[in-house]
Parts: structure tokens; sequence; C-alpha cells
């Protein structure tokens, strides 16, 4: 049975290898990806598609400021596996991921996408014109659509990422990690630093 639900850390690299697949090394090179790299994504915004274990899907939403004071969110990368495309699970998660934001009062979504996919779901680049990706993009695949009438009203400028900042790993944990599982190695650190005191 396939069922959509938020995020799990234990989702991240099945997660990875899905849009790895789904968009090899271009996903890197996205401008959503500058709007979207070192944040977290907006809080319990976060979906995966499962079939039992097999992660088989995956849709997050991100927060950003759109120029016109109001808040609101970019949706992406969504993506399907590729064995169980046109299914009607994509629309299905694009879906949920709509109506989980409403349903926690954010005003707006926007993404770069094909209209010709996204606009079954009321996206559209009516009040996206005056927008800008902080890189390239193509103007027609700059859509919105708005959760709360008039929220995309304005919208003007560069989109800027709003997201909590993603923690930076701490570094004497990660010693600490690794004095734990390869001890010796930590050592020659260790030996550094005395030296470095004395
Ligand atoms: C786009 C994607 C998420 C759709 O998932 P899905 O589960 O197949 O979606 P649905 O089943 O709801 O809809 C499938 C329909 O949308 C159409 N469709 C899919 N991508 C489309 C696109 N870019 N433009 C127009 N139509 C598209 C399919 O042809 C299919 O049409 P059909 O029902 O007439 O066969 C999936 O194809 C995918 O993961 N693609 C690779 C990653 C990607 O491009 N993501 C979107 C950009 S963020």
């Amino acid at each position: 049975m396939i069922q959509i639900r938020h995020e799990r850390l234990a989702d991240l690299d099945a997660r990875e290898a899905l849009l790895d697949a789904a968009f090899g090394d271009s996903r890197y090179r996205k401008s959503s990806e500058r709007l979207r790299e070192d944040r977290l994504p907006a809080e319990g915004l976060s979906f995966i598609a499962a079939e039992g274990r097999r992660v088989i899907g995956t849709a997050r939403l991100w927060n950003i400021a759109v120029g016109n004071g109001r808040d609101a969110l970019l949706l992406g990368p969504v993506a399907i596996a590729e064995d169980c495309r046109s299914k009607g699970l994509g629309g299905a998660m694009v879906r949920r991921a709509i109506q989980a934001a409403r349903k926690l009062g954010h005003g707006a979504i926007v993404l770069v996408g094909d209209p010709e996919y996204y606009e079954r779901f009321g996206f559209s680049a009516e009040k996206t014109g005056a927008l800008w990706m902080p890189g390239p993009f193509e103007r027609r695949r700059l859509l919105g659509r708005e959760l709360v009438a008039g929220a995309l009203d304005g919208a003007r400028g560069m989109i800027a990422p709003t997201g909590r900042p993603a923690s930076t790993p701490d570094l004497h944990e990660l010693v600490a990690q690794d004095a734990r599982a390869n001890g010796p190695k930590v050592l020659g650190l260790r030996g550094a630093g005395r030296r470095r005191a004395a």
C-alpha cells in the first residue's frame, strides 16, 4: 500500500538516491537550489511517498520572501520513482503539500516547473511576472498559487530564502565521533594540539 506521510530522518538516504535518479547532477545547479541550500525545509512541510519501506516519492516546501512583505513557500523538488509515475502519485503529493501549507496558515506557494504539469494544481505565471530567481530561470516556468487571496499581490524582486539555517555540524562533536569510531587516527590530532600548546 502506498502512503504519503511526513518525512523522517531515516528517509534521508533513500530520498537523496531518489533525487539523484530523477535529476542527476543537475539538481545542484538549479536556481531553486540557491533558495534551499544551507536551510531547513519549512516546518511540517516535507512529505514522502512510501510503499512499505521503500521511499518512492518526495515533495518539500521551503520558506521564502517574495518582496511584498508577505512570506511564501517554494515547492520542490517533487520527484516520483520512475517505475511509479503516471499513477497519480505526483499529483497526490502536490495536493497534500498544498493542503498542509494552507492548514498551517501560509499564504502562497511559488515554484519553478512546467506549467503543462502544474497548472492542474492551480499554479500560473499570473502574479510571478515581477519576481526573479537567484540564478538562471525560464520566466514561463516561474509559477505561483495563492492559498490566501491576494497573497502574491505586489510580489516583486529577487526571491530570497528565509528558512531556518541548517545547523553546521559541531567540530568538537565530529572529532569526538571520529575518536569513538577510529580512536588511533584521532590521536595524531590530539598530539598536534599538545604540540601547539607546548
Ligand atoms: C513530474 C513527476 C513528479 C510527476 O509524477 P507522477 O506521479 O508521474 O504524476 P501524476 O501521475 O500525478 O501525473 C502524471 C501525468 O503528468 C504528466 N507529466 C509529468 N511531467 C510532466 C511535465 N513536466 N509536463 C507536462 N506533463 C507532465 C505525465 O505525462 C502524466 O500524464 P498522463 O496521466 O496523461 O500519463 C514525475 O514525472 C517526476 O518525478 N519527474 C522527474 C522529476 C521532475 O521533473 N520533477 C518535477 C520538477 S520539480
